[in-house]
């Protein structure tokens, strides 16, 4: 069934071509690469919206430009698909419980205390850093979408990240 390219080595590669019948190994793969947590969130007029995404990536740093993907089969598509202001959370390794909160639609802002920037985005508090973004560009990215933004105020403090790797929460071992 695989391909084992290295087969000598202390470490087989399976070894495949994504596809439709692939789409298990392709996450397995993808998910050796280790990720901070984001929560990004934005107003509409149904009230604040937020959702837990791993695709956060800084693009420039003069200008200031980061991206992310919106997945085109999330509930929350819409909103941010067509808002301009939003903002990126990039949370702790004591906020797990927030990460988990966004992951899910609903009603996530509920009960939870916020600030609101001066665009009226919702910021979520006790984050690392936080980056106030105006959307540069969408481009497509087949199932996602990927939003190309300015970051017009960031923020950050001190703190421990939250990590994603393999499908499941950790934190960052130091090497001494
Ligand atoms: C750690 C983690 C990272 C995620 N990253 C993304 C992401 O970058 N983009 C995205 O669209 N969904 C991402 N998701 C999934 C969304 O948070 C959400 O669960 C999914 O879009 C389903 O949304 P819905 O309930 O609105 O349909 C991630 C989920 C987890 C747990």
């Amino acid at each position: 069934m695989y391909h084992f390219a290295d087969s000598d080595h202390a470490r087989p590669m399976k070894s495949f071509v994504p596809g439709p019948e692939r789409q298990r190994e392709f996450r397995d793969a993808l998910g050796r690469f280790a990720t901070g947590v984001t929560v990004v969130t934005t107003d509409t007029p149904e009230g604040p919206v937020g959702i837990t995404a791993n695709s956060f990536s800084s693009v420039s740093l003069d200008p200031p430009i980061v991206l992310w993907s919106i997945g085109r089969h999330s509930r929350r598509f819409p909103a941010f698909a067509q808002c301009r202001d939003f903002a990126v959370h990039v949370l702790g390794a004591d906020q797990l419980e927030l990460s988990r909160r966004f992951a899910c639609a609903g009603e996530a802002f509920a009960g939870l205390d916020h600030d609101r920037s001066e665009a009226g985005v919702p910021l979520l508090k006790g984050c690392l850093s936080r980056f106030e973004c105006s959307r540069l560009a969408t481009h497509d990215g087949g199932d996602h979408a990927i939003v190309v933004a300015r970051v017009v105020a960031a923020s950050f403090a001190e703190g421990e990240p939250l990590l994603f790797a393999g499908g499941g929460y950790g934190r960052f071992d130091r090497f001494a």
